[in-house]
């Protein structure tokens, strides 16, 4: 396993460029599985998830290959596997992403339940209620879904919940719909850009998708899709996480191969705390030369600020000049970046799904530890920020989801070292002398005298000298 090493204190300054989206590559991959002939996608970045999601495809007949080019090709050789087994899904919740596929393609799909996630409670009944309402069967057995369906017909479906929409829930419904006699609506769709590029991507393969982007979906059935070339939009939640990092190392970058809408509300909270940004074509411009204004944000479905740039912004407000308040809407409980950050000096106090920064003027290196994906970023911003040497431990979290994070940081100014999590290449600034542990004796001289009880009327004069 490995750590980064992070010298803190350095802004950054440069050009640094965005890969494909994570959250568009997964379900876009998934969705090949529909199409006669060999997909090919451009822009899917290379990361831990890809990697398991493809040996999930693989598993269920797809030939899975990286060409010279960088594209990723997919071919089905065998419709006939359905079962996505729990060793591979419980790597990685998002591969019930080929659950809408395989029940539209091929009527049958067996795809292992995902289990606990570190981010909260994420179920998936949702996508089973839009599935079942086009006339699938599921029934949920030993820790796997079953489902069948002789016939999908077209239906009303209503896909919100508690928490808003869901987005890999209307990309399963999206993408078994498809293949539904008749006419679908979906309401309360997750309107997320990552969602519209896979409802893109299907209609050039032969879909009727209509409304994508908008919460009212309306699907018209067809019978087959065939095969595209398709390349997969900008990382926002990438760029949203260098925008961070120039705005808390209060150091310049530009930011290449990014979308300026789908970055509207993140740019809106940077800028309300003083970071200057700036968008030109697929460029964005981002500085900051002093500590952020506080401001409170609140973490919503698109086009909301994205719960997965809800912890960057925590790293960045807890070096504001006064209280925030942060809320996360999508999942209330995705906080444990929390004590990591005030590890490294933040006052952070949470309330339900809010927490309240209090923002400090230095935050000071230590060791920490990642406990999912946008966490790690956190720290790793957090840590860039710092004073001094930070280690971050569990960083496979970081892998899983940043392509080569900590090279396109050192590209522009940052010092990121990845090194094995081992004892011995824990920096000496993080272990602590004999003589700073130990608590310096109190001198008796320098004590004040103990409090002497008050005698009556003498605490009405001492409070009124305090006010
Ligand atoms: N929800 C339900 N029932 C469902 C589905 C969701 O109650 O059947 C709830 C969830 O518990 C949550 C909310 O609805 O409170 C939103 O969940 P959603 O289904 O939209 O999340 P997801 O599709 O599982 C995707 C991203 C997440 C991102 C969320 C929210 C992928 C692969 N994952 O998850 O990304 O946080 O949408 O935008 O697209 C990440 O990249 O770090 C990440 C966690």
């Amino acid at each position: 396993m490995d750590m980064l090493v992070v010298r803190g204190g350095r802004p950054l300054r440069g050009i640094v460029k965005v890969g494909g989206a994570k959250n568009a590559a997964l379900p876009i991959m998934a969705a090949a599985l529909v199409a006669e002939g060999t997909t090919v996608l451009h822009g899917v970045p290379d990361l831990v998830d890809v990697t398991t999601l493809s040996a999930v495809l693989r598993s269920l007949g797809a030939h899975v290959e990286r060409r010279a080019d960088g594209a990723l090709q997919i071919t089905v050789i065998d419709q006939q596997p359905c079962l996505a087994d729990y060793e591979l899904v419980r790597r990685m919740r998002a591969s019930v992403c080929v659950l809408g596929p395989l029940l539209g393609r091929r009527r049958r799909a067996c795809v292992s339940l995902p289990g606990g996630c570190n981010i909260g409670h994420r179920p998936i009944d949702l996508h089973l209620k839009g599935l079942r309402a086009l006339g699938a069967e599921i029934t949920i057995e030993r820790g796997y879904v079953f489902a069948r369906a002789d016939r999908l017909r077209g239906a009303d479906i209503y896909l919100g919940g508690s928490f808003g929409s869901t987005v890999t829930g209307t990309c399963n419904v999206m993408s078994a719909a498809i293949f539904a006699e008749g006419t679908t609506t979906i309401s309360a769709a997750a309107c997320e850009p990552e969602v519209v590029d896979l409802g893109n991507m299907l209609n050039a393969m032969g879909a009727r998708i209509e409304g994508l982007g908008t919460p009212l979906l309306r699907i018209e059935g067809v019978s087959n899709l065939h095969s595209v070339e398709h390349t997969i939009i900008p990382d926002r939640i990438e760029a949203a996480t260098l925008m961070v990092a120039a705005a808390i190392t209060r150091g310049e970058l530009t930011i290449e191969n990014v979308c300026s809408a789908h970055l509207a509300a993140v740019t809106d909270v940077l800028r309300a705390t003083g970071t200057e940004v700036h968008f030109s074509g697929s460029k964005s411009f981002v500085r900051s030369t002093a500590a952020p204004r506080p401001v409170d944000v609140t973490a919503l479905p698109y086009p909301g600020v994205p719960t997965d740039v809800q912890a960057q912004l925590t790293a960045l407000l807890a070096l504001a000049d006064g209280i925030s308040v942060v809320t996360d809407k999508v999942f209330p409980d995705r906080f444990m970046h929390i004590p990591e950050l005030m590890r490294l000096g933040a006052n952070i106090r949470r309330e339900g799904a809010s927490a309240i920064i209090s923002g400090t003027n230095r935050l000071s290196g230590t060791c920490v530890m990642a406990s999912d994906l946008r966490a790690s970023a956190a720290l790793l911003l957090a840590s860039l920020a710092a004073e001094g040497e930070s280690v971050i431990r569990r960083v496979y979290h970081l892998d899983r989801g940043y392509e080569h994070l900590e090279r396109k940081l050192n590209g522009v100014g940052g010092d990121i070292q990845r090194v094995a999590d081992d004892p011995a290449n824990m920096p000496d600034s993080l272990q602590l002398s004999a003589d700073e542990l130990s608590v310096p004796a109190i001198d008796s001289s320098d004590t004040p005298p103990p409090p002497k009880f008050l005698r009556r009327g003498e605490s009405q004069r001492i409070h009124s000298h305090v006010d």
